[in-house]
């Protein structure tokens, strides 16, 4: 069967997957399926600012390098994730910004690590999850770069990373945009009026990342009309979409496996067959490749028991990724 990179790549198009650098240097058949399934890899955790720098001054690149360096190797790109984002801010630099708005505490972050992936790294999520509703008129999420600097922070770190990275495509990535639930339409409204405000301003954006992590209890919400609408109007503003962070939430573990891969297959084919519609949309990227290192809990509550991903824990594709490779064949 044709790897799914090489499906992909006859599409004009790319397939990515979060992965871990513990996952890559132990097991060595997830290894081997990575580097056969991927054209792009998204480090999970390694690239996030508590991750690289949990003391002030003292930044460990290690992790990061080995997986830039397995792309390198392998003869893929991999996706900067996440510069800016309140979960993973390095919690002495919360303190400081708190104290001291001072940008600068920001750029020196930036400075470090943007420039050291510049080789293998063409895509960067800027910042990550700014909205969150019913706080503020124009839906931004309070977080320590809000508070120190205003709703300006996004603009100013593109441009940053613009500076940093002249040559990459940028990134806002968000999730919690793909249901007809009011609050998610609110949040599609109010995203795009912050895009629009970017372009008009001339901020350095070149698209936006949907993480679509998808849920089967959700299903009975999804609009397709409203999520073509969406695509629609983002590409208006001549940005590209990722759907970044792909995988199925199940809502139901006491079914028979064959009808949970089912149904997982049925919500991933019906948002790519939205996604895939759209011209605007050039990659298509999972958060994870195989339920054996799943984030997502069973619906029991077990870790690793989800089966929302490509392929199952032994490493067979199932449903899934027939979804996904069919979708390739759209284009
Ligand atoms: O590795 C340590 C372990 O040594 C320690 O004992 C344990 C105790 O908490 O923590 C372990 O680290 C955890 C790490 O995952 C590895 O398991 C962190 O606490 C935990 O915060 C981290 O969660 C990650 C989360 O982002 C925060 O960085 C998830 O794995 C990762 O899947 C998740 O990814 C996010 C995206 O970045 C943004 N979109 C949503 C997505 C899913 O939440």
């Amino acid at each position: 069967e044709e790897a799914m990179k090489d499906r992909a790549g006859r599409a004009g198009m790319l397939f990515g997957v979060a992965v871990r650098a513990s996952q890559l240097r132990e097991d060595a058949d997830f290894r081997a399926a990575i580097t056969r399934e991927c054209s792009v890899i998204t480090p999970e955790l390694e690239l996030k600012w508590a991750w690289l720098e949990p003391q002030r001054g003292q930044l460990s690149f290690t992790d990061a390098d080995q997986i830039a360096s397995f792309a390198a190797r392998t003869g893929k790109a991999m996706h900067g994730h996440a510069l800016l984002w309140h979960l993973s801010i390095a919690p002495w630099a919360a303190e400081a910004l708190g104290d001291n708005p001072d940008w600068t505490i920001v750029r020196r972050f930036l400075a470090s690590v943007i420039p050291r992936y510049g080789e293998v790294t063409n895509t960067w999520d800027v910042v990550n999850e700014p909205m969150e509703m019913g706080h503020r008129m124009d839906g931004l999420r309070p977080s320590p770069y809000l508070a120190a600097f205003g709703p300006d922070y996004i603009r100013r770190a593109l441009e940053d990373a613009r500076l940093f990275a002249p040559r990459a495509k940028l990134f806002i990535n968000e999730f919690g945009l793909d249901y007809d639930f009011q609050v998610e339409r609110d949040k599609r409204y109010l995203l795009l009026k912050l895009l629009e405000g970017l372009k008009k301003s001339g901020a350095p954006i070149d698209g936006l990342g949907m993480q679509a992590h998808l849920e089967i209890a959700k299903q009975a919400h999804f609009d397709p009309r409203a999520l073509a609408q969406f695509f629609d109007d983002v590409g208006s503003l001549g940005l590209e979409v990722r759907i970044s962070e792909l995988d199925v939430k199940e809502a139901d573990g006491t079914l028979p496996t064959a009808e949970r891969d089912a149904r997982v297959a049925d919500a991933v084919r019906r948002y790519l067959d939205v996604a895939m519609a759209n011209r605007a949309v050039g990659t298509i990227g999972c958060w994870g490749l195989t339920d054996r290192y799943s984030w997502l809990e069973s619906p029991g509550g077990k870790a690793g028991a989800n089966r929302g991903l490509p392929l199952d824990s032994a490493l067979h594709p199932k449903p899934m990724y027939h979804a996904i490779s069919e979708a390739y064949a759209l284009r």
